[in-house]
């Protein structure tokens, strides 16, 4: 390069929502125009047709709309009757949605640790979780996978644990939407699968979102009354159970049809990107490995380096107009509101080693080649210097 061509600094956008939309075109904005002219502004014709895209395109049963991804996994919780006295197994190093839902119903979140490699729950702090929370009086009743940063969790590991333990599982892919394990989606991987479509989420909506995925009949009815205030079959002033307002809106659901029909598209970009990133920078930091069973949706690029480095590479790059973000700085349980829920013996040594050691680099499916190269080589700068 010319050493004297000026740097270019301009800002580059973490998450390039207005792309998407250019892309789209005037598809969103005539389909928001129809949920203006009907009105059925709630249970609208929307969310049964999105419902049905959701559940074909992962290959489940069922697909229930939910006001929020965290709504989406407490309906699941609350249709399963878990309650003060139940263990819920989660991962240390995870957004905190994941224990708040258990805790909110005054069950117990253990949490377990990750393996370092996948970011994801290890099943050998899981099986350790299940003795502790044994050794605490408490009932081991659900595991809750996180497919963290879109990449699945080992579902084979933990679902043999879950069985032989009695466990329920309910896959917390609020961040893989779309991607697949030993070739099935996910929405398919567990008893109930619950995701979310919060705008920067792969699969995202223009405000808050989500939805719960079963093969199982019994479940998904529960479900759909518990996100209407437990309405009755007959009559829904006539409540059957103690509910929320956990339903998805008409205006979101009639976005969420629009952007499925690009999602298989941005799907193959993101991995194109992620692809492009690894191979800029593999011999420089630890990047992130898919195993060959599974596929990723990329919700984070997130690469390690080693404790104390992120600091001046986020800020080299923030002056290079590239902004950064760390998931997550504090591992759940040394988070102030989870302090004093339990921890798997042998504690979450890899989940407090990450929280030192991540940081995620801006991704999704319009950067382009020629403003990734911008951003590896700002990368390089830092980390080969
Ligand atoms: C792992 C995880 N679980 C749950 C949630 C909650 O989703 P929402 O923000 O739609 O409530 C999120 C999203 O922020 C998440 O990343």
């Amino acid at each position: 390069m010319n050493q004297h061509a000026r740097l270019d600094t301009s800002p580059i956008p973490f998450i390039d929502i207005a792309a998407q939309r250019r892309r789209l075109g005037r598809a969103v904005d005539d389909a928001i125009a129809r949920v203006l002219a009907h009105c059925q502004f709630i249970q609208g014709p929307e969310v049964p047709a999105l419902e049905a895209d959701l559940a074909a395109f992962c290959g489940a049963r069922h697909a229930i709309g939910c006001s929020s991804g965290t709504d989406a996994l407490l309906l699941v919780l609350m249709a399963w009757d878990v309650g003060p006295g139940d263990a819920v197994f989660c991962p240390a190093f995870t957004f905190c949605a994941t224990a708040e839902v258990v805790a909110l119903l005054g069950a117990t979140p253990v949490m377990a640790d990750v393996q370092a490699e996948t970011f994801n729950l290890d099943p050998d702090s899981l099986l350790r979780a299940v003795a502790t929370a044994k050794r605490l009086g408490l009932k081991p009743r659900a595991v809750i996978p996180v497919d963290l940063f879109g990449l699945p969790a080992d579902h084979d590991a933990i679902g043999a644990i879950a069985a032989e333990h009695g466990l329920l599982v309910l896959d917390d892919a609020a961040q893989a939407f779309g991607a697949a394990y030993r070739g099935k989606k996910l929405g398919t991987l567990a008893t109930a699968t619950a995701t979310s479509f919060f705008p920067a989420k792969p699969l995202g909506c223009y405000g808050d979102g989500g939805v719960v995925f079963t093969d199982d009949d019994a479940l998904a009815a529960r479900i759909r009354s518990l996100r209407v205030h437990g309405e009755g079959a007959v009559d829904k002033y006539d409540a059957a159970r103690i509910g929320i307002t956990g339903r998805i809106d008409s205006i979101q659901a009639a976005i969420l049809i629009e952007k499925l029909k690009i999602f298989p598209d941005e799907i193959v970009a993101r991995d194109r990107v992620a692809s492009r990133y690894s191979a800029g920078l593999a011999d420089v930091a630890s990047v992130p490995r898919v195993g060959n069973e599974s596929t990723s949706v990329w919700a984070q690029y997130t690469i390690r380096l080693a404790p104390g480095r992120r600091v001046a590479l986020a800020a080299a790059l923030q002056a290079q107009g590239i902004p950064t973000a760390i998931y997550y700085r504090k591992a759940l349980h040394r988070q102030e509101a989870y302090q004093r829920f339990p921890v798997a013996d042998g504690g979450a040594p890899v989940s407090e080693r990450l929280a030192e050691e991540v940081i995620s680099l801006p991704m999704h499916a319009y950067l382009e080649p020629p403003v990734q190269d911008r951003i590896i080589a700002a990368v390089r700068g830092v980390l080969s210097a």
